[in-house]
């Protein structure tokens, strides 16, 4: 059997959804079966028709299927990203985390692998607070949060050991160092919750 990994993400212009994409690659690649899904824009219309870059994305999409509780049950693993917001997630994806509750009450999202994932853009600007604050989440649910730490050479000139990140400064797309980050997240989800998943299985 796969190990199945969820990877759900909110984005508003187009970059966390690209830090997605790669983690999802790498995931697909260590052999796990992907859902890629993206969580509803809750924001009112003019909100988004105040920025053009906002205003494009949504009119692009919908980038991917909406996330469901199913999902979440579905998956062995987790990856969950947002840009920052103030320094912590966006409030369109905390609003889909909160309607965990009652997955939560159940214990059916305990034992799964959680790793989250950010983009900010400025270096200073709140990546790690992000980041931490998603994990908080995963440590409510019982789930064992996964870290990038500096598990593989690359992650030494580009990583973040708290999960995969990009400065995006003036509006950059996330660069090859950082989806090469992001793909090393992939697969060392995968690669762990495979392993997690066997065990509490009995294989
Ligand atoms: C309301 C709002 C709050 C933001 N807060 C921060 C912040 O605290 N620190 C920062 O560096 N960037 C901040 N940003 C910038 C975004 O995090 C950044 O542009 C990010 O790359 C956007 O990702 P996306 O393309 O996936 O939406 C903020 C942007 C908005 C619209």
């Amino acid at each position: 059997m796969s190990t199945r990994i969820l990877v759900v993400y909110y984005s508003a212009t187009g970059n966390t959804a690209q830090l997605a994409s790669s983690l999802a690659d790498g995931a697909r690649e260590a052999g796990a079966e992907v859902r890629l899904r993206t969580v509803a824009e809750t924001a009112p219309p003019e909100a988004v028709a105040s920025n053009p870059r906002w205003q494009a994305y949504v009119d692009a999409g919908p980038h991917a299927e909406l996330a469901t509780l199913d999902d979440l049950e579905w998956a062995d693993g987790l990856a969950v990203g947002s840009p920052t917001r103030f320094g912590g997630p966006a409030a369109q994806l905390k609003s889909f985390l909160d309607t965990t509750g009652g997955l939560w009450f159940q214990g059916k999202l305990a034992d799964k692998v959680a790793t989250s994932f950010t983009t900010a853009s400025t270096r200073h600007g709140g990546l790690e607070s992000t980041l931490l604050a998603i994990n908080n989440i995963f440590y409510h649910w019982g789930a064992i949060v996964l870290p990038l730490g500096y598990a593989e050479p690359h992650l030494m000139e580009s990583g973040n050991p708290y999960g995969g990140s990009f400065v995006s400064r003036k509006s950059a797309e996330p660069d090859k160092e950082a989806l090469e980050a992001l793909r090393i997240q992939g697969s060392r989800l995968a690669t762990i919750s495979g392993h997690i998943a066997k065990g509490l299985r009995g294989e």
